[in-house]
């Protein structure tokens, strides 16, 4: 596997792979590398020719500067995952790299960020597409990977693509769990034994929830027995939990038969921020 800490070394080298028509996957991470993102690596080598795998703690996400200082960095752990997955190159650049000046550029998503994640974290969207944008002009895939994880993340890359024209195909792929159901997540690693156990009430929460509105319970209604549900769960801080629909994130208004429906949450647990969701087709009606 090849490591390219310069963007200009990396997109001469894709060069040549494009001029033989091989296609590109790309999966961009923030390292900390775990099962789900191997999944999207995995998913990469099976649909496209050559797989490149970013990894960059994005500071202009992060509206909280404690949690960037905290999230775990592991590049020599990471870069043996990858070797072992079969991925074909690594892009692991310094943060002057990618930002040589600071950047004044902003993007806004309409209604898509002025809920869940938009709204409690301030400016993480458009960080967010700030440096997939970077990283698309730098990569230039044919297919880009995304988790299922950040649902609301995908949502805001899909417009991104399809507002800008980039010519990147968008492919979001399912959370990868634990076996009792914990999605992973990179900021499990800072969880407790205890606090994981608490973080698991995040799935059965999500799942009593989809069973409630498929069984006919009003999805407003679903919605707030989860929130208290997980208000009663000591040392669980639920921050939102939502039933939206699927594509646009927004309430839920006359909802059909196979409509598609997020059920989406997010809490804190000894301090750190942890987010998940199901998609369901709904089968009430
Ligand atoms: P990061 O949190 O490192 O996640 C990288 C990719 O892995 C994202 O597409 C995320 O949705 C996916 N992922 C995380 N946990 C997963 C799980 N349990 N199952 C499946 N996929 C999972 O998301 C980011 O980084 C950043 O915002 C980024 C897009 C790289 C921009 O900085």
């Amino acid at each position: 596997m090849l490591v390219f800490r310069k963007k200009e070394a990396l997109r001469q080298h894709l060069q040549e792979h494009r001029l033989q028509n091989t296609t590109i996957g790309f999966v961009p991470t923030m390292g900390a590398l775990h099962q789900g993102h191997l999944s999207l690596i995995r998913k990469s080598l099976e649909l496209t020719g050559y797989t490149v795998c970013s990894i960059f703690v994005n500071p202009a996400q992060f509206n909280n500067p404690e949690d960037l200082k905290k999230y775990p960095r592991m590049p020599e752990q990471d870069i043996a995952l990858l070797e072992a997955a079969g991925c074909h190159a690594v892009f692991l650049p310094e943060a002057d790299e990618i930002y040589p000046t600071p950047p004044l550029v902003q993007f806004s998503f309409g209604p898509l960020e002025k809920v869940m994640e938009g709204y409690y974290r301030p400016g993480h969207f458009s960080g967010v597409a700030l440096i997939v944008s970077k990283l698309l002009h730098i990569v230039q895939p044919h297919m880009a990977f995304f988790g299922q994880k950040d649902l609301q993340q995908c949502r805001i890359l899909e417009q991104l693509v399809k507002d800008l024209g980039f010519n990147t195909e968008i492919q979001i792929e399912p959370t990868v769990r634990e076996a009792d159901g914990l999605a992973l997540s990179s900021r499990n690693l800072r969880l407790s034994r205890e606090g994981r156990q608490t973080a698991l009430h995040l799935y059965v929460a999500l799942q009593q929830a989809a069973e409630a509105v498929q069984a006919g319970i009003v999805p407003d209604v679903a919605q707030k027995n989860a929130l208290a549900y997980l208000q009663n769960i000591p040392n669980l801080e639920p921050e939102y939990f939502y039933i939206t629909e699927g594509g646009t994130l927004q309430e839920l208004r006359n909802v059909q038969k196979g409509d598609q429906i997020a059920i989406c949450t997010a809490a804190y647990v000894e301090g750190v921020r942890l987010i998940d969701n199901l998609l369901i087709s709904y089968q009430g009606n």
